[in-house]
């Protein structure tokens, strides 16, 4: 075997989430850094969107022996994958959980020098939203563990996904209704998920942010009034709030909690980190327009 040790910069970065919406974004962020991707991709799920330069690996969070092989020689691990969004039948928090820590282990096993987790806003602040609180027992187990990591907590996404839930928005649009998900007076933060991606990217380099727990948001915090008129504004019609509703069942009940969470008002970034690590802050408005560009509406 040679003695000589590959640079470091050469060996790829395992990303796994690669397929979901944020996972996308990611993995054009990681490339135009000049980033050797490798995709972790669940047997059965489509990898044929992803460009042929990614290395494609097969393996799944809840399977740790599939893991082993994923991790090995890579320069550092970033990871936007959930269950919580249940993509497949039978996804659930048991990925958020137990297939996060199965990932934490191994990469200690490997020792990878970096763990970038994708983790959620004030999550360490929010015990009854499980999906949140999720989050914040990864940071901890990667803690425990002397895994060297980085988190990421980015507020809420404006953004307009595929399917069911980017028709609801287009259609409340159309009808002059926005989602608000808090009243007057309490504030919560948004952000683009470009901006997500880009700093993800980043924070694979970034020497600084070693160990951090770090918010992302974007210039300022909305009410849901204040959300309806930058909206209203950008699309020149007026703009009323309809207020999110949860319905049954365990998403749902996870869902009434996480509103039920933003009306403490503790769903606020502090930025100054995210300004000093990622450069300047993007204002609330580039978010938006991001979002109506998106869903065809600018
Ligand atoms: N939406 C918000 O406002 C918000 C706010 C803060 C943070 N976040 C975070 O942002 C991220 C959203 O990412 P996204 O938009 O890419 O999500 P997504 O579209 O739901 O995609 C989820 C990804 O996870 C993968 N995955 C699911 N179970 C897996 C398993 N057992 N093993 C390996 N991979 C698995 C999926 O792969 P398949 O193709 O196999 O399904 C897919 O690539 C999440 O981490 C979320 O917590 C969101």
């Amino acid at each position: 075997m040679s003695s000589r040790q590959a640079n470091p910069d050469d060996r790829p970065v395992l990303q796994v989430g690669a397929t979901g919406h944020l996972g996308g974004l990611i993995l054009r962020e990681l490339q135009s850094r000049g980033k050797k991707v490798r995709a972790l991709v669940r047997p059965g799920s489509d990898a044929s969107r992803l460009p042929n330069a990614v290395e494609v690996v097969r393996g799944d969070l809840l399977d740790p022996a599939s893991l082993r092989g994923a991790t090995a020689g890579v320069s550092a691990i970033v990871t936007s994958a959930i269950g919580y969004s249940q993509r497949r039948e039978g996804d659930s928090l048991q990925t958020d959980r137990e297939g996060n820590r199965n990932l934490v282990d191994a990469a200690k096993r490997a020792q990878v020098p970096r763990f970038v987790l994708l983790s959620i806003l004030a999550c360490d602040q929010a015990p009854d939203v499980p999906h949140f609180w999720a989050k914040k027992e990864t940071e901890d187990y990667l803690a425990q563990q002397g895994v060297p990591f980085v988190s990421l907590r980015p507020g809420a996404f404006l953004y307009a996904p595929e399917g069911g839930f980017g028709q609801m928005i287009r259609q409340g649009l159309e009808q002059g209704q926005v989602f608000g998900m808090t009243p007057e007076g309490i504030r919560i933060t948004y952000i683009a998920p470009s901006e997500v991606a880009r700093a993800i990217a980043l924070a694979v380099d970034e020497p600084r942010a070693l160990g951090q727990k770090i918010d992302l948001g974007s210039d300022r915090p909305l009410s849901g009034p204040e959300y309806a008129a930058l909206i209203g504004k950008l699309l020149a019609r007026p703009m009323r709030v309809a207020q999110m509703q949860g319905g049954r069942g365990s998403r749902d009940d996870d869902m009434v909690a996480m509103f039920r969470f933003f009306q403490t008002g503790k769903y606020v970034a502090d930025t100054r980190r995210q300004a000093e690590l990622f450069g300047p802050v993007p204002k609330v408005e580039d978010a938006a327009r991001q979002m109506l560009a998106g869903l065809g509406l600018l």
